[in-house]
């Protein structure tokens, strides 16, 4: 599970029925009993490591927690690198011990925002594709965080039903330059749900643009976040750099420094919209990204939506390694 990309409406949907099965106590099996995870983590985490611990405790499984620089050695991940700096074990190693001892591993590896064009090959995380032979499970690369993404869907199904909806995903200021790893998959699940996408960033803030070709003609983009929140079933809020300074952070924040206090989800946008649910994948800065006013309301779905990563991961790793 490296991305949604491939994946049908008819597979997503059943994915979610299989989430909805485990929230509901419907679904108690233990697939992984006897049987361990590895979850190697190169950068923070509460809900992707707390729900998918959990969940694998709860699959009957074991987690084998790693952290390389903190809890296992650093890892260089490039092919052919005389490896003399301060890298101590290399990912061919590392992955084919470990497959020894797991019957998966999942991998979180965000972009460094150094180098786009060589950051959205997703060199880490296919490393690690490259040397298993269990299946690997992105857990957040520089590209996707399909975990994310299927439990957004699968929150948009439990409170609005499975019709089609106005889907708004918009960029909102954020002082320094995040990765784009979210709304790229939120963008891609959302058309492959079917939903009435639409995109709203300031000029310069563009996903990539592989991706969008993926998403199909129905996709509407969109510099005017004033126009964007009317009619919105759903306003999905995340923040993303410019792919143009990926290397320049002082760039970026000074690029974006106009749209503070401009792109921010807030109760006016909010009530011009068809009595929208406000999402957000937390982390989330309060009164920066969204004001109290919206998360704190009966709109903001941000919680179900986190506790939704447990019941999808479920369905992703019964799915997986139930077999
Ligand atoms: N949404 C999400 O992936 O949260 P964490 O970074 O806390 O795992």
């Amino acid at each position: 599970m490296i991305s949604t990309i491939g994946m049908s409406r008819e597979q997503i949907e059943k994915l979610i029925e299989s989430a909805l099965r485990f929230k509901r106590g419907d679904d108690v099996s233990k697939p992984l009993a006897g049987k361990s995870v590895a979850l190697v983590f190169f950068n923070p985490s509460l809900r992707t490591r707390a729900s998918m611990q959990v969940g694998i405790y709860e699959l009957g499984g074991n987690a084998v927690v790693l952290e390389p620089g903190g809890t296992s050695w650093t890892l260089e991940h490039r092919e052919g690198t005389v490896m003399d700096a301060d890298k101590t074990e290399h990912v061919a190693e590392f992955v084919r011990v470990l497959e020894r001892y797991c019957v998966a591993i999942g991998v979180r590896t965000f972009a460094a925002l150094k180098d786009w064009q060589e950051e959205r090959t997703d060199p880490v995380l296919n490393a690690f594709a490259k040397y298993a032979s269990v299946p690997i499970i992105n857990l957040e690369s520089a590209m996707h965080h399909p975990c994310q993404s299927l439990a957004d869907m699968m929150t948009i199904r439990e409170k609005l039903g499975p019709s089609r909806k106005r889907v708004v995903l918009t960029w909102a200021w954020h002082p320094k330059p995040l990765p784009m790893a979210v709304p790229n998959s939120f963008a891609l699940a959302a058309a492959q749900m079917g939903h009435d996408l639409v995109i709203a960033h300031p000029p310069g803030y563009d996903l990539d643009e592989e991706l969008i070709k993926t998403l199909g003609a129905s996709v509407e983009i969109t510099n005017d976040i004033d126009a964007a929140f009317t009619g919105a079933d759903v306003i999905y809020a995340k923040s993303w750099g410019s792919k143009e300074f990926y290397g320049n952070t002082d760039q970026d924040i000074a690029r974006r420094a106009q749209y503070r206090g401009k792109w921010i989800v807030d109760e006016e946008k909010m009530s011009r919209t068809n009595g929208a649910i406000f999402m957000h994948c937390l982390p989330v800065r309060r009164n920066v990204i969204v004001t109290d006013g919206v998360i704190d309301s009966s709109a903001s779905v941000v919680i179900d939506e986190a506790e939704n990563r447990l019941h999808v991961q479920k369905a992703i790793l019964a799915g997986l390694l139930g077999g």
